[in-house]
């Protein structure tokens, strides 16, 4: 796990002081005109001789942001910011004074794309970002390379409207459906989490700005998320949560790590040493800054109802989180630096590691950035990562695609209110989102007198919730049973239309999350739910008999947050699109795929399960009011590694649908499955490499996305039945054509977490490989793979998130085989 990754540039310097943003004074040299190697020693060094000329002061602007205006809370003025970027979640302060000119560096959300404001105040002009797919639909593409050019154009937004740093991606694993902001996150997984995260920094970064892996970690809920202590052992949190982020590093080295709000096993992530410096720098060798999430640790004077204000924001610096954000906390630092609380060797690892980074921003270097990127370009990429993400369900008699002949009857109130995203800071300030309504009027004849109805009932009916940060339209659901016009609209399109499809919407988004609940009272209560209402289910049943007895198909298309029960209303209709929520574009893709422009190539990257009770993380989630004060305090995650799949594959639990399924309009083989190369006798440089053969057996052109599982034998550890070790998605293969798929397995990904000897290892014995389309592995004939004798990838950190005192991993710990 110790692989070094340093951002290479090779460049000519032959540029002022000035543009480095340095004076001569300090420059150190790197004013000569030659060729040199930029890479992290050379800005290190280089940061290390601006610390030489800056005062405790200025240093302390540096670690801390200038802070924000929130209630009461007013910001100080940024240090040396010479163009802000109105809408940017903070900055980090620059230094000015006779030998250094380090100018302020601006960063912006999110994960959805680049958040800003779209309008400024006194100008003409817009500033509006493209609305990408969310997190969770960008991971159903299982297509790296895509996320890759997504992450591209994103990263181009970001230095084109003039930050630096954009605090995404989100990289939390979907431990609960309900979490409010899984549509951020990936997946329930920690491989496929780590490869599109990786995908995204590298596509962000290859811009010359940064991206920032959040929320590091353990930040998989939140209702009282800023004080929630998670309860865990090392195993779990190395193998599951930690994982994805450990990928991301030694894939992509982003420039910046985001730590979470909670704790882990009493104490929290920002004040940990053990995490921020001896795993995430030590082991993993991640060379970039570590900043704080907003008002994050003892520190959350906005939003704190119990804690008292603590003045231990020192304990952050001293645990190497570098950046305190949005910050304001120079006076209780400098008090720390008075009282010895804060070393000043201590703040100074601080201030390098923060230089470092800034160096290589576009602001440092004074890039003239456009306020133009190229939106109409992006606008075209993000509707096809959309539509390439969708999953199809269910397509009994191949409901789908329908024939853009087709007269089609569009019901529910969510195909006029789309939701292209979550809200909070995953929401873009976008031009434009396309409704399921209007995208589908864009293919097909639809039927006017049902979309009227639905445009003047949302009218007529929504209300505006508050929510984190803004305030959203709510609107429940129309009653089909009951209300006469809607009979009658039913009736008429049961006669003259030729299919039904039926929206169903659920937002959701920071700061709360979902329930288990019928969403009945969606306008009072948490946005999101995870049952449908009495009147969707109604709405379902309705138009399915209506339609059903016209010898006519029916539809389900979801624009979801995140998963919903989908077992207790499946059955009665023929097709169900996941649709997620598909950014600006929402309604274009959603259409594309109907019509079969687009053939459906998305895969589950989370369960669909079969109820929420089967969820193992269903008691223990959003946590436990332990002192009964009315805020939740602890959280355990005591189901271990058994997350997602990996509990409902070993415990032999019936889901609704897999993690990994998804349909498509072709048919597909994969074939000849093979161990091309077996190297692990090398120790923990050596790796695995598998083959297979990917067949299109159906009619019509498709690509499809083969999934390797591995069965590994459990010498000293417990395993799961299986986990995804690794994946690759075909081209868009024609009729008839065939893909050779190759897949490689380094020793370190095929590695369990040893924690009596806290090792990453691998264990000896014979393995098994499924090569599938889902994680239903049943029926698939493994290849077999032997591991002569035990290896040894990486020795760790003794005693590193240790359970608290009196707890051990046998008497918390819930699940296990
Ligand atoms: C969120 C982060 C976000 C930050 C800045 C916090 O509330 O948790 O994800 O980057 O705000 O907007």
């Amino acid at each position: 796990m110790n692989i070094q990754k340093p951002r290479l540039h090779t460049v000519m310097i032959a540029v002022s002081a000035a543009i480095m943003g340095l004076t001569s004074a300090c420059n150190s040299g790197s004013n000569d005109t030659g060729s040199v190697t930029k890479d992290y020693n050379y800005y290190k060094k280089e940061a290390e001789s601006m610390l030489a000329n800056m005062s405790t002061s200025e240093k302390l602007d540096v670690v801390s942001g200038p802070g924000m205006n929130f209630g009461s809370v007013k910001a100080s003025d940024t240090v040396n910011l010479s163009s802000d970027v109105s809408g940017v979640a903070g900055h980090i302060n620059g230094v000015k004074n006779d030998k250094l000119d380090i100018p302020a560096v601006k960063l912006a959300d999110g994960p959805a794309g680049l958040r800003i404001s779209s309008t400024r105040d006194g100008e003409s002009g817009t500033y509006y970002a493209t609305a990408w797919p969310i997190g969770s639909l960008l991971a159903s593409t299982w297509n790296p390379s895509l996320v890759e050019e997504v992450g591209k154009a994103t990263g181009e937004e970001v230095k084109e409207y003039g930050v630096d740093i954009l605090l995404a991606p989100g990289m939390n694993i979907q431990r609960n459906p309900l979490n409010g902001r899984n549509f951020e996150y990936y997946s329930e997984d920690p491989l496929l989490t780590g490869k599109i995260g990786a995908s995204m920094v590298n596509g962000v970064e290859s811009n010359g700005v940064g991206a920032t892996i959040k929320h590091f970690f353990g930040n998989e809920s939140e209702t009282d998320r800023y004080y929630i202590n998670n309860i865990g052992d090392p195993r779990t949190f190395r193998e599951i949560y930690m994982r994805g982020f450990q990928i991301a590093v030694d894939e992509s080295q982003p420039m910046a790590i985001m730590t979470s709000y909670n704790k882990i096993n009493g104490t929290y992530v920002n004040h940990r040493r053990d995490v921020l410096s001896d795993i995430l720098r030590d082991e993993w060798g991640f060379h970039g800054l570590v900043m704080s999430d907003w008002f994050a640790g003892n520190l959350t004077i906005p939003f704190q109802p119990v804690i008292p204000v603590a003045t231990d924001a020192y304990a952050q610096l001293k645990a190497r989180n570098n950046l305190i954000e949005p910050g304001g906390q120079k006076d209780n630092l400098q008090a720390s630096v008075d009282n010895g609380e804060l070393t000043i060797p201590e703040l100074n690892e601080n201030v390098v590691d923060i230089l470092t980074q800034v160096q290589q921003t576009p602001s440092f270097s004074h890039y003239a950035y456009s306020n133009n990127p190229d939106l109409n370009a992006h606008a075209v990429l993000a509707r096809k990562a959309g539509a390439e993400g969708m999953v199809l369900l269910k397509n009994k008699d191949v409901a789908l695609p329908i024939a853009k002949t087709s007269k089609i009857a569009t019901f529910g109130v969510n195909q006029v209110n789309t939701y292209k995203g979550g809200t909070g800071s995953g929401d873009v300030h976008a031009a434009y989102t396309v409704s399921i309504a209007d995208g589908m009027a864009n293919k097909f004849t639809l039927n006017t007198s049902l979309i009227d109805f639905y445009t003047n009932y949302f009218d007529s009916t929504k209300t505006s919730k508050s929510i984190f940060g803004g305030s959203i339209n709510v609107c429940p659901e129309a009653a089909i049973t009951g209300n006469q016009t809607m009979l009658d609209l039913l009736n008429t399109a049961a006669t003259d239309d030729d299919v039904a499809v039926i929206s169903i919407g659920r937002i959701s988004g920071e700061a709360a999350d979902r329930t288990n609940g019928q969403a009945d009272t969606i306008t009072a209560s948490a946005a999101g739910d995870y049952q449908l209402s009495t009147n969707e289910l109604d709405m379902i049943t309705s138009v399915s008999n209506a339609f059903h007895d016209k010898g006519k198909k029916v539809v389900v298309v979801l624009n979801v947050a995140g998963v919903v029960d989908t077992a207790s209303w499946a059955g009665k209709v023929d097709g169900i699109l996941l649709a997620y929520m598909g950014g600006q574009d929402t309604g274009n893709e959603i259409a594309d795929i109907l019509s079969g422009d687009v053939n459906p190539s998305g895969k589950l990257a989370q369960t669909f399960p079969a109820t929420y009770s089967d969820v193992p993380s269903s008691t223990t989630f959003p946590g436990e009011d332990v002192n009964g004060d009315g805020v939740l305090d602890d959280i355990k995650y005591n189901e271990g590694i058994y997350v997602g799949y990996r509990y409902y594959n070993t415990f032999g639990k019936s889901v609704a649908y897999p993690f990994g399924y998804g349909l498509s309009y072709t048919t597909f083989g994969i074939e000849g499955a093979a161990v091309s190369s077996n190297t692990l006798d090398k120790g923990a440089t050596g790796s695995l490499t598998l083959t297979a053969t990917v067949s299109n057996t159906g009619s019509v052109a498709g690509k499809e996305v083969a999934q390797v599982y591995i069965n590994a034998p459990e010498v000293k550890l417990k395993k799961p039945e299986i986990e995804l070790k690794a994946f690759d998605k075909t081209d868009e293969l024609a009729t008839g054509a065939s893909q050779k798929l190759t897949f490689n397995i380094p020793a370190k990904l095929l590695a369990s977490f040893d924690p009596d000897n806290n090792q990453w290892i691998v264990e000896p014995g014979t393995y098994k490989a499924y090569i599938s389309n889902s994680s239903d592995v049943s029926g698939i004939e493994p290849v077999t793979f032997a591991v002569s004798k035990e290896i040894i990838v990486s020795n760790t950190t003794p005693g590193a998130m240790a359970l608290p005192a009196g707890v051990s991993t046998s008497d918390f710990v819930t699940v296990s085989e």
